[in-house]
């Protein structure tokens, strides 16, 4: 197995490379249930917005294999398990709300249950092989603006927490646009945030980029301001794991603050998804849940206590970015402009 394919379905089975121990061991668990698969999201086994939702797919087929009573009722109850298992991601509810119309439509049609588990089967590799397509395309897409800002240069680029083929099983969204921009030869170094407390930035980004020989320094988050002061960063790009109909971006924790930071710089500022990260019906970003993680994370370090005993900690896992100082927001149909009112809902949704 290859940790560039974090999800794999092989012989009936799925088998997640588990991030927690990246980058000193890398493992695959396998997971046999609905329970389990919720439960490898929860405590990010897998982790990443559009890993999240492609894992739950195979979590539907897992459970419709395993299960004896099957109907509308015990569908929805399985993918309410899976959903509640994060709740900023939007891409896992719509994953999971999409196999959930398909399992309804198998039910109605009167198709057999191996014929509904093998439709989920397929869904999910096919996800998992369009999100390449999609990712290269918004990479173009973010390579091409770029190209029009700052000229046919070589650029510093600054990313924030892990969006390359750990988080989407492809090329990546932010990080796409970065590998796509050095395989033009157009990098010329990395600023990658440690992204605190989970350290995807040390943990994951610098195993990524170090895999794709791009060259890079991990950064604590509040370097933000000095590598923009210091004119260190030319561009910033960044995933997102919900963005409401005005544009306002949920992504990890200290998006925003770097998204001011950046505002204040004038460095610009981009945030790179899919469409399945788009939550329309959420009008702005007072509407997204943020996710509260254990105190734990920031009071230890892998078992070990660094805090007194007795401390407390407050753990928010993402926070939101007003659209006010995002610069462009690409997704795979096209870039968009926050500023614009409508413009998002229009490319969205042509
Ligand atoms: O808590 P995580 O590691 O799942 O958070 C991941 C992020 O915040 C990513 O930036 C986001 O999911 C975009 S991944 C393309």
């Amino acid at each position: 197995m290859n940790s560039r394919n974090p999800i794999i379905w092989k012989d009936h089975k799925l088998f997640l490379l588990d991030q927690r121990l990246l980058p000193q061991e890398e493992v695959f668990v396998e997971v046999n249930d609905l329970t389990h698969c919720a439960l490898a999201i929860k405590n990010m086994i897998v982790r990443g917005a559009p890993c999240i939702g492609f894992t739950a797919i195979f979590g539907m087929a897992l459970w419709i294999r395993n299960t004896k009573e099957i109907n509308i009722n015990t569908v929805r109850m399985a993918c309410d398990e899976l959903i509640a298992a994060r709740p900023t991601a939007v891409n896992l509810s719509y994953e999971v709300n999409r196999c959930y119309e398909m399992m309804k439509r198998g039910l109605q049609e009167k198709k057999s249950i191996e014929e509904i588990y093998k439709d989920l089967v397929s869904f999910g590799n096919e996800q998992i092989f369009l999100s390449g397509e999609r990712n290269l395309a918004m990479a173009k897409i973010g390579v091409a603006d770029l190209k029009k800002r700052l000229g046919d240069r070589q650029w510093n680029l600054m990313t924030h927490c892990n969006t390359g083929f750990l988080a989407c099983g492809s090329l990546g969204t932010a990080l796409g646009v970065i590998s796509h921009a050095n395989s033009l030869g157009m990098v010329k170094h990395v600023y990658a945030d440690e992204t605190r407390p989970y350290m995807q930035g040390t943990r994951l980004t610098a195993f990524e980029l170090g895999k794709e020989k791009i060259p890079y320094s991990i950064v604590v988050e509040g370097a933000a301001s000095y590598l923009m002061s210091h004119n260190k960063v030319d561009a910033i790009f960044v995933g997102a794991d919900r963005i409401a109909a005005n544009g306002d971006t949920a992504n990890k924790v200290g998006t925003s603050t770097l998204a001011i930071v950046a505002k204040h710089y004038g460095v610009p500022f981009y945030v790179v998804a899919p469409i399945s990260t788009f939550d329309l019906a959420t009008e702005n970003g007072n509407g997204i849940e943020i996710e509260m993680r254990a105190e734990e994370e920031i009071t230890d370090l892998r078992g070990i206590r660094l805090a007194p005993v007795g401390a407390r900690s407050v753990n928010p896992s993402f926070d939101v970015t007003d659209h006010r100082f995002i610069t462009g927001i690409i997704c795979e149909k096209g870039l968009i402009n926050p500023q614009i009112v409508g413009e998002l809902e229009r490319i969205v949704t042509t």
